[in-house]
C-alpha cells in the first residue's frame, strides 16, 4: 500500500484529484467507482472545477457507486443518488446512461446485486475505485465481520455507522437500517483503490487498516493484499501510524516520473461557489 501523508485536507484532496485527472485523461472512457461521505466532497468539486477550467472531459465515463440505503428513492435528500447529482454528477458532462448507484428501491434485492456485479464485469471492471473509510474500519458499508470475498449485497448497519451518518438525515427522521453495498471482493478487483482519510476521528481506522492484522473486523485492512492501493491521509489522520516517517521519506524520494498526477499547480475552489 502506498501510504502519502499531505499537510491537510487540501492538499490530501488536490493530490486525490490529480490521481483521477490522471486516469481520465489518459483514459478517457474510464470506470471510476464512486464514493459518498463527507470525505470526497472536497475531490468531487475540484473534478467540477477541473471539467469547467480545464476541459476535464467525463462523456466517456462510466461509474459505479459503491452503495445506497434500501428504501430510498433517488430523489430523497439523503439517497445517494441525490448526494452523487448534487455533488459532482450534475456539474459534468457524464452520460445519464453510464451512471450506476444501487437501487435501494428495488424490489428484487439479490438479483439486483448479481445485476450489479454483471454490469461492472460488463463495463471492463473498475480502473478506480475512490474510498472512504468508517471509524470501524468499513468501506462501502461493509461493516466489520463482513466477508473479505463478498460481492454486492444487503448489509444491515452497526449502531455506530447509523448515529455516525444521522447527520445527513433530517433530526426526526431514522437512517435505514439496511444498504445495498457493494462487497468487499468488489472493491478488490478494482483495478486501483484510492482511500482518502482526513481527520483525528479517523486515525485509529488509519492505523488499524493500514498497519494492524489483515481482518474481518477491519475490512479496510484487506488493502494490504491490494496490488495497487494508495492512502491518502492528512497529518491528523496520520496521527496513529507508528511508521509515519517511512511514509514520509518513501514519498519525498519518489522517482519523478511517478509524480506526473503532481504537475500542475494546485486550487480549490470551494464547493458552494462550484455548485451554484
Ligand atoms: C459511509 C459510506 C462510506 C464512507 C463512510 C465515511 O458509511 N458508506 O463509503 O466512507 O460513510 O464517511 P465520511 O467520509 O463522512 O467520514
Amino acid at each position: 500500500m502506498e501510504i502519502i501523508i499531505q499537510p491537510d485536507l487540501h492538499s490530501g484532496t488536490e493530490l486525490g484529484a490529480r490521481i483521477m485527472e490522471a486516469l481520465i485523461r489518459t483514459k478517457p472512457n474510464a470506470v471510476l467507482g464512486l464514493a459518498t461521505g463527507s470525505t470526497p466532497v472536497a475531490l468531487y468539486c475540484e473534478l467540477i472545477r477541473m471539467h469547467r477550467e480545464e476541459g476535464l472531459d467525463f462523456s466517456q465515463l462510466t461509474t459505479f457507486n459503491l452503495d445506497e440505503y434500501v428504501g430510498l428513492s433517488a430523489k430523497h435528500p439523503a439517497s445517494y443518488h441525490r448526494f452523487m447529482q448534487e455533488n459532482l454528477l450534475s456539474h459534468v458532462n457524464i452520460r445519464h446512461d453510464r451512471i450506476h448507484i444501487p437501487d435501494g428501491m428495488t424490489e428484487d434485492i439479490p438479483t439486483f446485486c448479481r445485476d450489479y456485479e454483471a454490469a461492472i464485469v460488463k463495463a471492463g471492471g473498475i480502473d478506480l475505485q475512490l474510498l472512504g473509510i468508517g471509524h470501524d474500519g468499513h468501506i462501502g458499508f461493509n461493516e466489520p465481520s463482513s466477508s473479505l470475498g463478498s460481492r454486492t449485497r444487503i448489509k444491515t448497519l452497526t449502531e455506530n455507522t447509523v448515529a455516525a451518518n444521522q447527520r445527513f438525515f433530517s433530526s426526526e427522521e431514522k437512517v435505514p437500517l439496511h444498504v445495498i453495498t457493494m462487497g468487499v471482493g468488489t472493491i478488490m478487483e478494482a483495478r486501483t483503490c484510492l482511500l482518502l482519510a482526513f481527520g483525528k476521528g479517523k486515525a485509529e481506522a488509519v492505523a488499524a487498516m493500514a498497519e494492524g492484522p489483515i481482518t474481518a473486523m477491519c475490512p479496510a485492512s484487506i488493502l494490504q493484499m491490494h496490488p495497487h492501493a494508495i492512502l491518502i491521509v492528512d497529518e491528523a489522520a496520520a496521527s496513529q501510524l507508528k511508521r509515519a516517517d517511512y511514509y514520509r521519506h518513501v514519498y519525498a524520494n519518489k522517482p519523478p516520473f511517478q509524480h506526473r498526477e503532481m504537475q500542475k499547480p494546485n486550487f480549490i475552489a470551494s464547493h458552494s461557489e462550484l455548485t451554484q
